[in-house]
């Protein structure tokens, strides 16, 4: 396995590697890898030659200097999770350094207003955050085929926003939410929740499923009143949004028709962690 911690180091691999027709496979990550970081490295593996996994805690995507302070921070297990699954797999952990060359800042973009639904109206400055840092990763590591995860439908939308844009030479695919047992969704914060909250988390998805349900009969206004009383009697989690969007723009949906598709997302707080999830509803 091989691992990079600066940019000239892997742009020299891959070049020589792509000279030759290598193709290359990238998922992007903050580390702490679990099993849905995991589902998509096997998904990139299996369609690519190599897989190039990036680990880096982007600073500018955090809008909460403590979130970030707390963001799990664990290369060398990470490191020895991947030699597991394959040899193919080239790990890109570069310093703040390297990535911002002394200037941590983001850029400013626009993604045609899918950046101010949801998440981005909960945590300002978060996809510039992020569209600064994937705008460097695809430059650096240029992979034929990137894999964002469901987990984070918005961004994935925002990606694959960006690289139309930019004109950046990259197919964005993504990939289905990857869920425990009891359908809680993978996630790096939960290895952070205490064991009532652990214990209370499956219920996001739990009442995902039931609103899917209902959104067979009634309309989306019925279905999230229904669902924020079910959160109001929840004593471990807090909900922040509940919102059925229509995937192509994000927007809540007003009115159901038959022509679109939308998807319910949840974001609520255990305790002082933040949990998101969505499901397809149609
Ligand atoms: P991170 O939260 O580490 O997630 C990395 C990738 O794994 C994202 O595409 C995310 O959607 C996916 N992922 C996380 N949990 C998943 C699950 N349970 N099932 C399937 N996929 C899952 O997202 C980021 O990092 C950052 O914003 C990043 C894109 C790396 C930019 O800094």
């Amino acid at each position: 396995m091989i691992v990079c911690t600066n940019k000239s180091e892997i742009q020299d691999l891959i070049t020589k590697e792509k000279a030759k027709g290598t193709t290359f496979g990238f998922v992007p990550t903050m580390g702490a890898l679990h099993n849905g970081h995991m589902s998509l490295v096997k998904r990139a593996l299996q369609e690519n030659d190599f897989c190039v996994v990036s680990i880096f805690v982007n600073p500018t995507q955090f809008d909460n200097e403590e979130d970030l302070k707390k963001y799990p921070r664990t290369l060398e297990r990470d490191v020895e999770l991947l030699k597991t699954v394959s040899n193919k797999i080239i790990v890109y952990a570069p310093s703040v350094d390297d990535i911002y060359e002394g200037n941590t800042k983001s850029e400013h973009f626009s993604f045609d207003g899918l950046e101010f639904e949801m998440e981005g109206k909960f945590r300002q400055g978060h996809f510039d955050g992020v569209g600064t840092i994937v705008k460097r990763l695809f430059e650096i590591v240029t992979p034929d085929i990137a894999y964002f995860g469901e987990k984070d439908f918005q961004q994935l939308a925002i990606i694959k926003k960006l690289a139309q844009k930019y004109n950046i030479p990259v197919t964005v695919k993504g990939c289905e939410i990857f869920r425990e047992e009891n359908g809680l969704a993978y996630s790096s914060r939960n290895e952070r929740l205490k064991p009532d909250y652990k214990k209370a988390a499956p219920f996001i998805f739990e009442t995902l499923t039931t609103a899917k349900e209902k959104f067979g009969t009634k309309s989306a206004k019925e279905v999230t009143e229904w669902v924020e009383k079910q959160f109001a009697k929840n004593k471990f989690l807090e909900l922040e949004y509940f919102i059925i969007a229509d995937i192509s723009t994000l927007k809540t949906v007003k009115r159901k028709s038959k022509s679109k598709t939308y998807r319910a997302f949840v974001a609520a707080y255990a305790d002082d962690i933040r949990l998101i999830d969505n499901l397809a509803l149609n």
